[in-house]
C-alpha cells in the first residue's frame, strides 16, 4: 500500500520523538512491503514563530490530503504569556475540529514488566486495561466564551454545549469498541449539577439500551470517577466522557501504568484522517537532551496503522517489538527508577532492533 503520512513534530521533545516514530514507520514499510510518503509540516509554537498562526494553512491542507498524521506535541513556555494574540493549543484544537475529529481514544494499560514504575500499589494497578473514549470537538472547549467588566475587575465564561448528535455519535463509538473488548460500558458525568450532562445521560442511555443492550452499562458522576481510578482501575473497560472530564481522567489515568510516556492516543471521525499522538506534553524541561521516552509516539503510530490503514500485522509488530524491547529491561530515565537509562536514540534503535 502507499500512505501520505503527515509529520507534525510540534515543540519541545515533540522533534525528538516523532523522529523515533518515522524510523519505526520506515522499517515497517520496507518489511511488510509498503510506501510512506512522510512530509512533516509546522504546528504550534515553532508555526507561530515562522508564520504567525499555529496552525498554517499549508499544514491543514496537508493534514486533508493525507491519509493520517502524527503529532509530536505542542507548547511550552516561550508562548506562556497570557496576552499573546494566539497560543500553541490553538492549533491543536483547531486542527480537532477542522478535521472533524470527534472521538479520542486513550487506552490505558499497564505492563507486567513497568508495575514498580506506578506510584500506586502493585495489587491495585496489575491487570488494569481502560479505553477512555474523550468527546474531542465539542463542549466547553469550543463553547462560547468571553470576558466583560465587573464591580470587581472582570467576569469570564466558558460554556459547556452539547447537542443530542454530538453525544450520540460518541457514545456509538464507544458502544462498538466495548463490544470488541470486554463488554462494559461506563458513562461519566456530573448530571447531578449541569444540564449538558443531563442531556448526556439521557441520550446515553437510550442509545446503548436501544442499539447495544448486550452492553454491561453503568453511569458514575465524575467525583467519584476520580476516586475509582486509583481504588479499583481494574472495574473499568471502556469509559465514555464529555471533552474536559476526559481530558482530566485520563491525565490521572495516565499515572496508573507509571508514566505519561507509554501512552498513546487516536481522534478520529467518521471519515477522512486521523490524527494519532503521544498523550504526553511537549516537557520543554527535557527538550533537545535526547532523554525523552518515545515509546508513547512509537504505539501511536501502531495505532495509526491499525486504525487508520487496517494494517493489523503491522501494528502487532510494532506493540510486540516494544513488548520485548521493555521485557528485556530497556528503560529510558522516566520509567528507570533508580536504575540505569538509556536515551531517546537508544530507545530508538532498540524497537527498530527488534523489528
Ligand atoms: C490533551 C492536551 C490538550 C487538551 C491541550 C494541549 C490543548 O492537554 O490533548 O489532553 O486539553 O485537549
Ligand atoms: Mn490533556
Amino acid at each position: 500500500m502507499h500512505a501520505t503520512i503527515v509529520l507534525l513534530p510540534g515543540d519541545g521533545i515533540g522533534p525528538e520523538i516523532v523522529a523515533q516514530g518515522k524510523r519505526v514507520l520506515e522499517v515497517i514499510a520496507k518489511r511488510f512491503g509498503h510506501t510512506f510518503d512522510m512530509p512533516e509540516h509546522a504546528i504550534g509554537g515553532n508555526a507561530i514563530d515562522s508564520c504567525g498562526d499555529p496552525l498554517p494553512e499549508e499544514t491543514l491542507n496537508a493534514c486533508k490530503k493525507s491519509n493520517a498524521v502524527l503529532l509530536g506535541a505542542v507548547g511550552g513556555p516561550k508562548w506562556d504569556d497570557p496576552k499573546a494574540k494566539t497560543r500553541p493549543e490553538a492549533g491543536l484544537l483547531r486542527i480537532r475540529k477542522e478535521l472533524g475529529l470527534f472521538a479520542n481514544l486513550r487506552p490505558t494499560k499497564t505492563w507486567d514488566e513497568l508495575l514498580d514504575a506506578s506510584p500506586l500499589k502493585r495489587e491495585i494497578v496489575a491487570g488494569t486495561d481502560i479505553l477512555f473514549v474523550r468527546e474531542l470537538t465539542g463542549g466547553i472547549y469550543f463553547g462560547e466564551s468571553g470576558r466583560k467588566p465587573h464591580p470587581s475587575g472582570e467576569e469570564a465564561w466558558n460554556v459547556m454545549i452539547y447537542s443530542t448528535g454530538e453525544i450520540e455519535r460518541v457514545v456509538r463509538v464507544a458502544a462498538d469498541a466495548a463490544r470488541k473488548r470486554r463488554g462494559k460500558l461506563t458513562m461519566v458525568d456530573k448530571a447531578n449539577v449541569l444540564e449538558a450532562s443531563r442531556l448526556w445521560r439521557q441520550v446515553s442511555e437510550r442509545v446503548v439500551k436501544t442499539e447495544y443492550p448486550d452492553l454491561e452499562y453503568n453511569v458514575v458522576l465524575v467525583d467519584s470517577m476520580a476516586m475509582h481510578l486509583i481504588s479499583k482501575p481494574r472495574e473499568f473497560d471502556v469509559v465514555v466522557t464529555e471533552n474536559l472530564f476526559g481530558d482530566i481522567l485520563t491525565d490521572e489515568a495516565s499515572m496508573l501504568p507509571g508514566s505519561l510516556g507509554l501512552l498513546p492516543s487516536a481522534s478520529i471521525g467518521s471519515s477522512g484522517p486521523g490524527l494519532f499522538e503521544p498523550i504526553h506534553g511537549s516537557a520543554p524541561d527535557i527538550a533537545g537532551k535526547n532523554i525523552a521516552n518515545p515509546l508513547a509516539t512509537i504505539l501511536a503510530a501502531a495505532m495509526m496503522l491499525r486504525y487508520s490503514m487496517s494494517m493489523n500485522a503491522e501494528a502487532d509488530a510494532i506493540e510486540d517489538a516494544v513488548s520485548r524491547v521493555l521485557k528485556a529491561g530497556h528503560r529510558t530515565k522516566d520509567i528507570a527508577g533508580t536504575g540505569p537509562s538509556i536515551s531517546t536514540t537508544e530507545m530508538g534503535d532498540l524497537v527498530v532492533g527488534m523489528l
